[in-house]
């Protein structure tokens, strides 16, 4: 594999919203997809990085910077065939260096399902630690856990 990570471009938009639909099915309590035009918005504002293998995005991560010491990890999704190949890692890699370069103590949040034991092993690798439950966050039987750095 000869993955790259950048900053997300409008020419990217059509291969984040279809990794996004692959990622996250409609009707999946634990996998919530995004809202519409949350990931548009997000490769305007330069909040989205893309994975890249052999020219195919393979990967995304999206934050929202809500106030210069409180962002929020949105998305993290990798396709399902290079899943487990440290692509994750590499993208929240990219994403710490963008923290390193805040001026101030970011707090980052970031919400998983209860099942989903990859992605909260991927944030307690990163030193995310789990803060708290939110019942009902997404809807009726839609649950999350509430992880956060810092
Ligand atoms: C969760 C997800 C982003 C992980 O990405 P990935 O590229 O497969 O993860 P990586 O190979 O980079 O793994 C990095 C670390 O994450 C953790 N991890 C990854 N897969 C894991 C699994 N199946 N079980 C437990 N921990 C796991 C491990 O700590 C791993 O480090 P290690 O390999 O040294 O043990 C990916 O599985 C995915 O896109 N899933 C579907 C969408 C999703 O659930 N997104 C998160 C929504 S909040």
């Amino acid at each position: 594999m000869e993955l790259k990570v950048r900053v997300a471009l409008p020419t990217d938009l059509a291969d984040l919203i279809a990794l996004d639909a692959e990622c996250f099915p409609k009707g999946n309590t634990d996998l919530e997809p995004a809202p519409a035009g949350e990931i548009e918005t997000g490769v305007e504002d330069g909040g989205v990085f893309a994975a890249v293998d052999e020219n195919t995005v393979v990967g995304m991560l999206q934050f929202d910077k809500i106030s210069s010491n409180e962002w929020e990890l949105l998305t993290l999704a990798i396709t399902n065939s290079h899943r487990s190949q440290g692509v994750g890692q590499a993208l929240m890699e990219r994403f710490f260096v963008e923290l390193s370069q805040s001026p101030y103590i970011v707090t980052v949040s970031c919400m998983t399902s209860p099942s989903n034991h990859a992605m909260q092993g991927l944030l307690e690798s990163f030193g995310f630690v789990q803060v708290g439950l939110m019942e009902n966050y997404f809807g009726p039987g839609k649950h999350r856990l509430k992880f956060q750095l810092n």
